[in-house]
């Protein structure tokens, strides 16, 4: 993939993920809808960020200078992660992802770790559990956060490009692997919260709709003081969505339910050579 693949492999994302979302979307939930230009436009910060830091992650499938299909990864101490995935629909399940898994793959070849985030498609799943990762269902919570319900929180700050090194470690005692370059990323697109104490610590990045989408911290008392402090900056008549929940991060379980929000299922972490992390909620795509 080049910086000049990345409008063609969004647009073949974003056609691939809705029409996956119209196939397997459950009763209940908000009508699926396409993919908005500001998604549209970080998913390309996103991609353009990778290309820089793993060139060698990141692949198109071409037919005749038409990308049919592309998958972007990248590597971050011992650690593969598969960052986004797609075939064009109509050309799908004739072989162009397992193709693309496989160089992708390559890119990892030095790692002892793997983690990627799983929609619902079938093929997908099969085309992960057969490379060797195991597959936990992922929660979703969702819901407007009454004002009521929140509790008073100390000790919760905003975080500074001091506190690296602090979320480096915490990366690496919950995943396994830092994140590296991959803060720079993330700071310019949203706020940080870091918890700095004796008795727990822990950081969050937060979305500017209050929804956490990276937390790892030591103790779950110190993700759960995160997940409120983010939770604090919803807007009372929006919904908030806060995905990728492993089962083994109960704490967040309990949290939405004292936040009275709804619990669904939705997808798989996939995981190869570790266990599942906690305290921690994966980044979709940086995990
Ligand atoms: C997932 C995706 C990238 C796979 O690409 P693809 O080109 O369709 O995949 P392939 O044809 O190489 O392989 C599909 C595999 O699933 C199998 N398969 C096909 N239909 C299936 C079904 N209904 N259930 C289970 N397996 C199925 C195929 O037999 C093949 O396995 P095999 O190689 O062992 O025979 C593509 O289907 C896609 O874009 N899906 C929507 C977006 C998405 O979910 N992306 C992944 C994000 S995590």
């Amino acid at each position: 993939m080049t910086a000049a693949d990345v409008p063609a492999a969004e647009r073949l994302s974003s056609a691939a993920f809705y029409e996956l979302d119209l196939r397997t979307f459950q009763r209940g939930w908000p009508d699926p809808s396409p993919r908005s230009p500001e998604r549209a436009a970080r998913w390309h910060r996103r991609t353009e960020h990778l290309l820089r830091t793993d060139p060698g992650g990141c692949w198109v499938a071409d037919a005749d200078g038409v990308v049919v299909g592309f998958a972007t990864s990248l590597t971050r101490e011992l650690m593969w992660i598969l960052a986004s995935y797609a075939v064009r629909p109509g050309v799908q399940d004739r072989g162009i992802g397992r193709a693309l898994l496989e160089v992708a793959q390559h890119h990892g070849r030095g790692c002892l770790r793997g983690m990627l985030n799983a929609s619902a498609d079938p093929r997908a799943v099969r085309l992960y559990a057969t490379a060797g990762f195991r597959l936990h269902p992922q929660l979703l919570l969702w819901g407007r956060v009454d004002r009521s319900l929140l509790p008073v929180v100390e000790h919760v700050r905003e975080g500074t490009d001091g506190d690296r090194d602090l979320l480096d470690s915490l990366d690496r005692r919950t995943r396994g692997a830092a994140h590296g370059p991959d803060h720079e990323h993330l700071a310019t697109e949203l706020r940080l919260l870091v918890t700095d104490r004796p008795a727990g610590s822990g950081y969050a990045y937060v979305t500017p709709s209050g929804a956490p989408i990276v937390l790892a911290a030591s103790s779950r008392r110190a993700a759960t003081a995160l997940m409120w402090e983010a939770l604090a900056s919803t807007d009372p008549d929006e919904p908030v969505e806060i995905a990728h929940v492993s089962p083994a991060n109960d704490w967040a379980v309990d949290l939405a339910m004292a936040a009275r929000l709804d619990v669904w299922s939705s997808g798989f972490l996939a995981l190869r050579g570790m266990k599942e992390p906690t305290p921690y909620i994966p980044h979709g795509s940086l995990l």
